[in-house]
């Protein structure tokens, strides 16, 4: 289903108090949407509110939110419940809840890589088997947020990347099983956004991964926000953000070998400056 207007719709968003997902919670207040935020900390959620109240577009909009774990599943089931007698069946859910911790692959504990899983695919799984069921009957449009790390492995995200991947094999198949129930999927793909999350990423990367990625131009979750809105107006599978990603996901799909020897020739340099002592 695509939506052009959203007054009067209900989105439901995980993730929604910073970063991203509160640009996107503030994108839908302001085109007219009641909004529904989950995510863990309550303080974090209360300002959330607070700032999305201040957009929105008509006082008769709805603007709440409820404390979740996506990872816990049985949570997951009780709050989305609780959330649903309260607001309805959301007409739009946008997965965004995920994190990223970059190092080397064998820096990187089993217990890390569970838990990134957790996150960004379970997370996503647990949430659209509780609400999937629901959505059938009046259709609506499913966001899951991946990444540009979706489509190419990037240099020191060997968790992230394989999360990020299995959301869009993931996504493209309820997009085709969800068909004749009138929901639309798109996947959410950004590059280097703004915001808390990628601020505690950057404190975690290895040099070689600065080097490849450290100098590309940041975008602030506002126009990712602007993009995903614009994107699902047009139903758009893959929504990336931003006129360089575009162009990465381009040489991606048509010359996938291009692209690696880009990302190869900086890590290279990187690790000849690293055996320097540069
Ligand atoms: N920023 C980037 O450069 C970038 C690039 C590509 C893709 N992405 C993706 O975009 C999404 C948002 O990223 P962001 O940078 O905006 O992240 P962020 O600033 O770290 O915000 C993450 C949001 O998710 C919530 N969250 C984290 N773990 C959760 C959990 N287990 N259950 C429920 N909520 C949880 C956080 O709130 P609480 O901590 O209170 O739970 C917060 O609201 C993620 O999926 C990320 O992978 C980001």
């Amino acid at each position: 289903m695509k939506i052009k207007n959203y007054e009067g719709k209900s989105v439901f968003l995980t993730g929604g108090s910073e970063g991203i997902g509160l640009a996107l919670a503030q994108a839908f207040a302001k085109e007219g949407a009641h909004v529904v935020l989950f995510s863990r900390s309550e303080d974090k959620l209360k300002k959330a509110v607070a700032a999305t109240e201040k957009v929105k577009k008509n006082t008769a909009q709805r603007i709440g939110s409820y404390k979740l774990d996506v990872t816990n599943e049985a949570s997951v089931k009780k709050v989305l419940g609780d959330a649903v007698r309260e607001y309805g069946v959301p007409d739009v859910f946008v997965n965004n809840a995920g994190r990223s911790l970059p190092n080397y692959f064998e820096q990187i504990s089993s217990s890390q890589m569970e838990e990134i899983m957790r996150v960004n695919l379970y997370g996503i799984w647990y949430i659209l088997s509780a609400i999937l069921p629901q959505m059938k009957a009046k259709g609506g449009y499913v966001v899951n947020t991946s990444s540009m790390s979706g489509f190419m492995g990037v240099f020191g995200y060997a968790d992230y990347t394989a999360s990020k991947f299995a959301v869009i094999g993931l996504t493209e198949v309820l997009r085709s099983e969800y068909l004749k129930h009138n929901i639309t999927f798109s996947v959410l793909c950004p590059s280097d956004i703004d915001t808390p999350g990628f601020k505690e990423e950057n404190k975690h990367k290895p040099p070689e991964t600065m080097a490849a990625t450290g100098n590309a131009k940041l975008m602030r979750p506002e126009a990712v926000a602007r993009a995903c809105l614009k994107g699902m107006k047009k139903g758009k599978f893959v929504i990336i953000p931003g006129g360089t990603p575009k162009i990465g996901y381009f040489i991606k799909r048509h010359w996938p070998g291009l692209l690696m020897s880009m990302f190869d020739g900086d890590i290279k340099k990187a690790q000849k400056k690293m055996a320097k002592g540069i």
